[in-house]
């Protein structure tokens, strides 16, 4: 299949994370011309928030996805050939407590994004659309009983309690965990979740009949440098890399095995520059993971080690969030397929680099 070479793109959300690291990358290319809108949100960039230092090639834009007409005009200038839609609240936990907050950027925004290409983007070929795992819910297991697959219901606060964090079936049959394929039922788990699925509906239908086509990315946990390291909300691993640094005892929750599927955002980065690059039907849905199960408390010992401090400098505490899901791996195979990616960072590698990256902040006194 030909790949395609745009050269004009906007991304909303576009000094965040994720963001800012396409950016960078997209802008190598000296003929490419990139947008950016992005309010700066302080609970991800602090107050007072400066955006990254961009090169002439990136335009930056300091507004807000909600704001129609800054997203008006902003299309309407850039012309984009590709979107890729960063923008959002992305804090699982705390979308339980700021319902309409979570509605109004992940879901409204997208609305008036969506209404602003319709209106203002006639040469728009692609958009990417990075989804969540969050929106498998507790995801999928094998019921030893019986063999099913099911996706159990979100655990219960009286089980959690009691010490008992791995679901059980509806019938309270023992289940195995299995990675999720792009075909697992949605069941989202939070509010933060719904909103994803959420935005995943609005552009599939409204790209329907449109120039058009959309590519939708569940991302597994991203993690490295550039993450925020003072958002309380995202980012276990730089969470625990800023409580390693400032010497404070790792709290691990529930019984340490949790399992999540960390993927490098290096390797992220590319699995987006391809899925517009590759012609893929509209609609088309890809998880983007490392596809291995790593427990938090792996990746917290695998952290300590890289900064040299005691295996044992964190307990397990048994606390718990209500809403938190146990068990999260992709099943990654048509990503491969579809994209001819796979991911190239090891965990350990990766958190090599996130270290390097904490401990040069540190010095240069950021
Ligand atoms: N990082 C992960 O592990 C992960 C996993 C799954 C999905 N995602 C998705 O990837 C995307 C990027 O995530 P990230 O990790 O880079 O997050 P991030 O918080 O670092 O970046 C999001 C950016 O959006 C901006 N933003 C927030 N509200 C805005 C608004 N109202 N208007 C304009 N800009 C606004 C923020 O200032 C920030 O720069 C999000 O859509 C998120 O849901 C991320």
């Amino acid at each position: 299949m030909s790949q395609k070479n745009y050269k004009r793109f906007l991304i909303t959300g576009g000094a965040g994370f994720i963001g800012a690291k396409l950016a960078l990358r997209l802008a190598k290319d000296l003929e490419a011309q990139i947008w950016v809108l992005d309010n700066l949100s302080p609970q991800v960039h602090g107050n007072n928030a400066q955006h990254p230092i961009f090169p002439a090639n990136i335009n930056f834009i300091h507004g807000d996805i909600r704001d129609r007409k800054t997203v008006e005009e902003i299309i309407h200038q850039a012309q984009p050939d590709v979107i890729v839609h960063m923008a959002a609240e992305t804090g699982t936990g705390q979308s339980m407590d700021e319902i309409s907050r979570y509605c109004e950027v992940n879901v409204l925004g997208t609305s008036i994004l969506l209404e602003s290409i319709r209106k203002n983007a006639p040469n728009l070929a692609r958009l990417v659309l990075p989804s969540s795992r969050a929106i498998y819910g507790e995801g999928p297991y094998r019921d030893r009983e019986n063999g099913q697959i099911i996706v159990p219901p979100a655990r219960n606060i009286e089980a959690m309690q009691a010490g008992q964090f791995i679901p059980t079936s509806p019938q309270g049959n023992q289940l195995t965990a299995i990675p999720a394929t792009e075909e697992t039922p949605a069941a989202p788990a939070s509010i933060y979740a719904s909103t994803k699925l959420m935005q995943e509906y609005l552009v599939t239908q409204a790209g329907v009949n449109a120039s058009w086509q959309a590519t939708i990315l569940r991302f597994q946990n991203v993690y490295g440098p550039g993450q925020s390291l003072t958002n309380p909300y995202t980012g276990v691993l730089s969470i625990f890399s800023s409580q390693i640094l400032d010497n404070q005892i790792l709290n691990i929750y529930e019984d340490g095995d949790i399992v999540r599927d960390f993927v490098f955002i290096d390797d992220v980065v590319t699995a987006i520059e391809l899925s517009y690059q590759i012609p893929l039907p509209h609609g088309t849905t890809i998880n983007i993971g490392s596809g291995k199960p790593t427990t938090i408390l792996e990746a917290a010992k695998t952290l300590l080690s890289i900064y040299n401090k005691p295996e044992n400098t964190y307990k397990i505490t048994g606390n718990f969030r209500v809403g938190d899901i146990r068990h999260a791996v992709a099943d990654i195979n048509q990503a491969k397929t579809l994209l001819s990616w796979q991911p190239k960072v090891s965990l350990r590698q990766g958190l090599e680099k996130l270290g390097d990256w904490c401990l040069q902040r540190i010095k240069s006194g950021e």
